[in-house]
């Protein structure tokens, strides 16, 4: 009996409280003291994380060699197009890269695109994720347009991103020897696994009249066709690196790396560039300034803040003060007239 009517009081009491609006709470007051020590505490925090960052950064070794130029021979260049798209002319190319700075296996090789749309939203949409993973069993394919059948046949994979699927090859070679290019493992882990099927062969793939791109082995399963993965995990921006391999040997300073490369993909009729990147990695991946400096601008920005804010600080204080003085010597002065 005791024990409910307590209950019931405490009860009232926190509705009166609530009701009051004068519950506990916490009531974080940004006093000077707290800004300040918040600011010192971000600028110390980021100045050394950018620092690490930016050594990290600079530790990468990258060699960016763009080919697509100077890969056609001098009388096509007034009218690439019309070269690229001629099956006579040989498309073999030769470049040399020179090693500057030491190099730690494993260096990795991109190809580079610039100014190529894979995020055009028609382009991005026309794919079928169900029939990479089911093949031909999978039949509604009417988001692959303008790429779904040929010959009233299906085709797999189907849509616009496997259909421009990228084709040029490389092959490195150094002093007169072939550097051993791994190319498995490029492709993420879980694409392999879940969206690609371990059952399902290309078919009927790149037979139209019109071929946009690289041609699939029919004899290996899609879980397996890496460079297709690659390449239809589309990029978010207009310029954009895919993994193509990965050397597996040191290269020295000094070092004259020799690319054979087969020049065959189209980027001509629409103004792309094509790079060759060969680039070491560090614990943060590649090289990458921006992180850096811009935990660095942070944490300056933050030490710069603290410190205007403690000039102010002291200088309103020191005049808060003196106005105090004033207002007290002004009451003293006329309570001793009324003495
Ligand atoms: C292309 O290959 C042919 C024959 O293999 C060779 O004669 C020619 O020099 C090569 N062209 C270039 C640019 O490497
Ligand atoms: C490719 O197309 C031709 C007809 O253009 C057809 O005879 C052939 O069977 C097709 N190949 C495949 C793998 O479907
Ligand atoms: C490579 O792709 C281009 C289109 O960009 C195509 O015209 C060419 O036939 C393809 N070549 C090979 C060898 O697959």
């Amino acid at each position: 009996m005791d024990t409910d009517r307590e209950r019931h009081r405490a009860r009232e009491t926190a509705f009166y409280l609530f009701t009051q609006q004068s519950l506990p709470a916490c009531k974080p007051v940004l006093t000077p003291g707290w800004v300040i020590a918040i600011f010192l505490f971000m600028g110390v925090i980021f100045i050394p994380v950018g620092l690490v960052t930016l050594r990290a950064s600079h530790c990468v070794v990258e060699i960016v060699d763009r080919y697509d130029i100077d890969c056609v021979p001098e009388p096509s260049r007034m009218d690439k197009v019309s070269y690229i798209q001629d099956d006579s002319i040989p498309k073999n190319c030769s470049r040399f890269m020179k090693v500057h700075k030491y190099m730690k296996a494993p260096i990795y090789i991109y190809y580079q695109l610039d100014n190529y749309y894979q995020n055009h939203r028609r382009y991005v949409k026309s794919r079928s994720d169900k029939q990479l993973l089911d093949g031909q069993k999978y039949h509604d394919t009417s988001y692959c347009q303008p790429v779904e059948s040929n010959n009233n046949r299906p085709i797999v994979p189907c849509g616009l991103i496997a259909w421009s699927l990228f084709n040029d090859t490389f092959e490195f070679i150094r002093e007169g020897a072939e550097l051993k290019v791994n190319r498995k493992n490029i492709a993420w882990k879980s694409d392999r696994g879940h969206k690609f099927g371990k059952n399902v062969y290309p078919f009927n793939f790149q037979n139209g009249t019109l071929i946009g791109g690289g041609k699939l082995n029919p004899e290996i399963p899609l879980s397996d066709q890496e460079d297709l993965i690659v390449w239809m995990r589309t990029s978010a921006l207009p310029s954009f690196r895919k993994l193509y391999g990965r050397i597996e040997e040191d290269l020295d300073v000094d070092d004259v790396v020799v690319v054979n490369l087969m020049n065959n993909y189209n980027t001509y009729s629409f103004g792309g560039k094509k790079k060759l990147v060969l680039s070491t990695s560090s614990w943060l991946g590649g090289k990458n300034d921006f992180l850096g400096h811009a935990c660095v601008f942070v944490g300056c920005s933050s030490l710069t803040l603290a410190i205007i804010f403690v000039l102010l600080h002291a200088l309103w204080r020191h005049e808060l003060f003196t106005l105090e003085q004033e207002k007290l010597f002004r009451v003293i002065r006329t309570r001793s007239t009324y003495i």
